[in-house]
């Protein structure tokens, strides 16, 4: 964007402009600002309504996505009472002087609702407006311009307004200058041949680019579709679509908008490695023994289970870009649960929508007629969730490729909130039960049960209120956990996205709760965990993997999986309350261990692990502290502190309830790059968090204050990648 010359700005708000340009020594060609929004308030441009706020935006509003593009810190924005707010806010007459307006815009594309006005003579003569029209879509202002040669010498104003108050209700503008030259022209008709020689086509991605639609099709039909930021310039990072199913034959990319002189679609190219695949899984930011995917953002895992030999972990997956969207279904494989193989997507958004959360089950008797005679299917259910919002089925025979089911949906919408099937088999009634998400009007939550003899016809059993609170939000899970080990005794735990359930019992189509919404110990980092559907046959845990909100700016990926959870029921002075125990298989990522003798530690005592540190680690600690003592262990910056008078635990402050047990306190905690996950209490309290520590700080610290406390047993071990 060419600089304007700053001192227009105050003469044209007095309309001055045109009779003093020659004597103020102006050059024809200079640029002439009509305004970038860099004061605190408006300046001489008039409000009416409140969706303007007091002066121009300063970033991203509460509630709004991520806003990029402006210039400076400031720019226009009707977003500051969200979507519902109203009204215009009209700047100063101004003399057209040059040939040209241009601008950055973005919000809504209603050309009389939310949009920017040019008024002559109190006529609209010129509009523009953003260019979102459907749910999605970016908050990236994106240049524009009007040729407005033959308004030269005439006075104007400009008009924002903004009358809309549903989704994307609100516009943005910035940078409004008069100038010479036009802004480069958008163009909706961009395509390039590029035959499809290899495994993949690398796409420069732009992490704050306005994202547009691309299209790539093979003779004339559209076999990839998704919502991209291409990057003109320099590529932040590259993603990598799949396209060895059309290799041999000639593709074509479409894009809905780019600027006409733009090098985006030149850039792709068609490659059988992905870039940077060297570096890969080795980057700064990763997390060495939290699984995430190599390139995009993943959120929900999905369709856990034990299928020909190995675990399965799909998840939810934008392979192009590092923000929520384009839902895929990512899939990785592991021998053991620790070390994952990651494949290819297995399903990606069609004509029914993009692809939400769902589970996986194991048909052994081939009741879904999904297999083939000896070869029982692994079924995925998963939700469309385009409009209407359905559930579907896809299935494989050799946990490789997987094919939609041709008879999708197999459960039509039952409201629009419908979403995240997760299905098991229920051996005493010889049905399929699948726990369902439903919202309903006001916010209110209800988990539904169905059954089904073959996965493809749903009955409507029972319905599990939530109410609205976030209890029973999205995400449930229903499985039986036998107390303390005692199958006697097993109590069936229905849970949801933030990790509060309930415990009660299930006959197969009603589930009876005892106790609901028992608070989770997980704090906000974790989200959205579910159970494997089975573990490798004669090994009856009931395993738990949640999505691990944490991001590291720069890296081109995003979010992680917490480490895998046996999950337990033990009984408490309250009843019988979860566990959460690290799996047992994550030992074999110790490349040594050290124990630290038996002591009592007093306040002041030099550091028992200063002759430790590590940049991978887990700690594992035992001890009885005294009634008015705080324990706390520092790993590379963060500190674990035990209250115990308070029986309290807090994680980088996060606190939750953490009871003595028989007097003592055992934490164990895991250290990676991106996340810090500890368990206290025998498993009663669980607290993963995301966490980015100093590179070069690998210190390890153990103290106490208040009080003694008696540790009665330290281990450190160092941890070695899961990466190969
Ligand atoms: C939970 C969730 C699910 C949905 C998925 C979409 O994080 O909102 O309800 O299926 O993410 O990615």
């Amino acid at each position: 964007m060419p600089s304007p010359s700053p001192i227009c700005t105050a003469l044209l708000a007095a309309g001055l402009l045109a009779s003093l340009s020659l004597s103020t020594g102006l050059r024809a060609a200079d640029d002439v600002l009509i305004a970038d929004f860099e004061t605190a308030d408006y300046g001489g441009w008039s409000a009416t309504g409140d969706a303007f706020g007091d002066g121009p935006a300063q970033g991203t509003l509460p509630g709004q996505m991520p806003v990029s593009g402006f210039i400076g810190r400031g720019y226009a924005s009707s977003f500051h009472h969200g979507d519902g707010g109203t009204g215009t806010l009209v700047s100063p007459a101004f003399a057209i002087v040059r040939p040209y307006i241009t601008f950055l815009i973005g919000g809504g594309k209603d050309a009389e609702r939310t949009c920017m006005q040019l008024i002559i003579d109190g006529r609209v003569v010129r509009t523009a407006t953003g260019s979102n029209d459907r749910p999605g879509g970016s908050e990236a202002l994106i240049p524009g311009s009007w040729e407005v040669r033959d308004r030269i010498g005439q006075m104007a104003t400009i008009r924002l307004v903004d009358q809309a108050t549903r989704g994307w209700g609100h516009i943005t503008v910035d940078q409004i200058v008069q100038t010479d030259r036009r802004a480069a022209v958008m163009r909706d008709d961009m395509s390039r041949d590029i035959p499809i020689t290899s495994r993949y086509l690398l796409v420069p991605i732009a992490d704050h680019g306005p994202k547009r639609q691309v299209t790539l099709l093979v003779d004339g039909q559209v076999v990839v579709r998704n919502d991209i930021a291409l990057a003109d310039g320099t590529a932040d990072w590259w993603a990598f679509m799949e396209v060895d199913a059309w290799k041999g034959r000639t593709g074509t990319i479409q894009v809905d908008r780019l600027p006409e002189d733009s090098h985006a679609l030149s850039a792709v190219i068609a490659s059988d490695a992905i870039a940077d695949q060297a570096s890969c899984y080795h980057e700064a930011g990763r997390g060495q023994f939290h699984f995430s995917s190599r390139r995009g953002w993943l959120n929900d895992p999905n369709g856990l289970s034990w299928f020909n030999g190995e675990y399965h972990l799909f998840y939810q997956h934008n392979p192009y870009g590092v923000g929520w969207g384009n839902m895929h279904w990512g899939h990785a494989v592991s021998g053991d649960l620790v070390h994952w193989r990651e494949l290819g997507d297995v399903l990606a958004p069609d004509a029914l929508g993009p692809m939400f959360s769902g589970s996986a089950v194991v048909d052994a008797a081939n009741t879904s007629g999904l297999g083939t005679p000896g070869h029982p299917p692994q079924v995925l259910i998963y939700t469309a969730a385009g409009s209407p919002t359905v559930q579907c089925l896809a299935a494989s025979t050799d946990g490789r490729t997987y094919r939609k089911f041709s008879g999708n949906p197999v459960l039509p919408e039952i409201t629009g909130g419908n979403r995240d099937p997760k299905v098991f088999w229920h051996a005493p009634t010889k049905s399929w039960v699948m726990v369902l998400y439903v919202g309903l009007p006001h916010d209110q939550h209800t988990v539904q049960i169905l059954t089904s003899p073959n996965l493809r016809d749903w009955t409507r059993a029972s319905s599990v209120p939530g109410g609205s609170d976030g209890f029973l939000f999205e995400c449930p899970d229903l499985f039986p956990l036998a107390v303390d080990g005692n199958e006697a005794a097993t109590t069936w735990v229905l849970s949801a996205a933030n990790g509060a359930y309930a415990i009660g019992s299930f006959d197969g189509r009603v589930f009876t709760p005892e106790r609901t919404d028992l608070p989770s110990h997980q704090g906000g980092a974790m989200y959205a965990a579910q159970t494997f559907s089975a573990c490798a046959p004669g090994d009856g845990r009931r395993i738990q993997i949640g999505w691990l909100r944490t991001a590291m700016a720069g890296m081109p990926f995003s979010q992680a999986m917490t480490i895998p959870m046996q999950l337990g029921l033990t009984a408490t002075p309250d009843g019988p309350r979860l566990t959460h125990t690290p799996v047992v298989e994550l030992e074999a990522l110790r490349t040594g261990t050290q124990r630290i003798p038996a002591m009592i530690l007093h306040p002041g005592d030099a550091n028992p692990l200063a002759g430790s540190a590590g940049e991978l680690v887990e700690l594992r600690l035992e001890f009885a502290p005294e009634a008015s003592s705080t324990v706390m262990v520092t790993v590379r910056g963060a500190t674990i502190a035990y209250d115990a008078a308070h029986q309290q635990l807090t994680v980088q402050g996060e606190r939750v309830p953490a009871p003595l047990r028989g007097g003592r306190q055992r934490l164990v905690i895991y250290g990676d790059r991106n996340a810090l996950e500890v368990v206290a209490s025998d498993g009663l309290a669980y607290v993963p968090v995301a966490f980015l520590p100093k590179p070069e700080d690998h210190s390890l610290a153990l103290r106490v204050a208040g009080g003694t406390a008696s540790i009665a047993h330290v281990e450190v071990s160092q941890l070695g990648s899961i990466w190969k």
